[in-house]
């Protein structure tokens, strides 16, 4: 029997600015279990970040409950929760934050800094573990940006969490980087037991998990779970993958209409342009791929 890492109850979140209120989660419910890898997908504004740092206990739901390992963190004084992180979760964000002036091996050790047990052969440890044991030496500007993610993948491993939680760990590289750091996700997912939780703009990244979980507008409104039986799977993914078309299609409109008003120059909107079309391509060769004809 699978047992439940987190249990996210009727959790809602508002942000207030002045007199403005976005609703960022609207009821959401939800069981993640040890040992799972979930890839989170959805437009931008969806809810995404906003759901994950509530789970890393980074900020607190307007209601609702939220436990993870066993623990209610509504019960928790503002040092036990920062102990729970320190003990539950480790984060691997978009931009690396990495330390310029520190070494791949002493980016790792000072994320524990404050732990007695501090040593660099853990560092050291964890970093082979994300197959940069020959880099240990290297300061950020002499690592590769998907090596670079590595290590922050290895820092958040340093405390030795069950939870990993990453959001769009694959944003700033390029395909052949973002899918090794995907397969080292999967590996700690998989050797390691430690359960991860992903958020993605790519459905072709969110696919190396076994499960999506589609936000819309601060609602779950999809929940593929692989099950190995291929023609399901197979239909959800499709799904997903045309949504992100339809996505990127949406905004290349937007695009259009900010280069008329004078908002972005036109070499930006070329850039911007050439990027979206070529993300269309790749997941039109996706759908193909899976026999789609569209
Ligand atoms: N600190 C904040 N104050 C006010 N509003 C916020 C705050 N953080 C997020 N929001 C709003 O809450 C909604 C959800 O934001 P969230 O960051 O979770 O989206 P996301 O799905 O991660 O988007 P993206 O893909 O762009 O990162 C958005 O409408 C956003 O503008
Ligand atoms: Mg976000």
């Amino acid at each position: 029997m699978k047992k439940p890492m987190i249990q996210v109850e009727n959790v809602s979140k508002i942000y207030r600015s002045g007199k403005l209120k976005v609703k960022a989660l609207d009821e959401v419910d939800l069981e993640i279990f040890q040992k799972d890898f979930i890839s989170i997908v959805g437009t931008s504004g969806a809810g995404k970040s906003t759901i994950l740092h509530l789970i890393g206990a980074l900020d607190k739901p307007t209601s609702g409950t939220i436990k993870v390992n066993g623990t209610d963190l509504s019960t928790l004084s503002d040092d036990e929760l920062a102990s729970f992180r320190k003990e539950n979760v480790g984060f691997v964000f978009q931009f690396f934050n990495l330390i310029p002036t520190l070494t791949a091996l002493e980016n790792v050790a000072v994320s524990k800094m404050f732990d007695d047990n501090l040593s660099m052969s853990k560092a050291e440890e964890v970093l082979r573990k994300v197959g940069l044991a020959k880099k240990v030496d290297h300061k950020p500007n002499e690592l590769s940006e998907g090596e670079q993610q590595r290590v922050a993948i290895a820092s958040a491993l340093a405390n030795d969490p069950p939870v990993i939680l990453a959001d769009e760990p694959t944003g700033e590289l390029d395909t052949e980087n973002a899918s090794i750091v995907v397969q080292y996700l999967h590996k700690i997912n998989k050797e390691l037991g430690k359960t991860v939780i992903m958020v993605t703009h790519d459905p072709s990244i969110a696919r190396v998990s076994d499960r999506i979980l589609r936000i819309h507008d601060g609602v779950v409104q999809a929940d593929v779970i692989s099950t190995g039986d291929q023609d399901s799977r197979t239909v959800d993914y499709t799904e997903l993958v045309r949504a992100r078309i339809s996505e990127i299609e949406v905004t290349i409109a937007g695009l259009d209409s900010q280069f008329k008003q004078g908002i972005i120059t036109g070499e930006e909107y070329v850039k911007q342009q050439t990027n979206l079309k070529n993300s269309v391509d790749v997941l039109r060769e996706e759908l193909h791929r899976m026999g789609v004809v569209n």
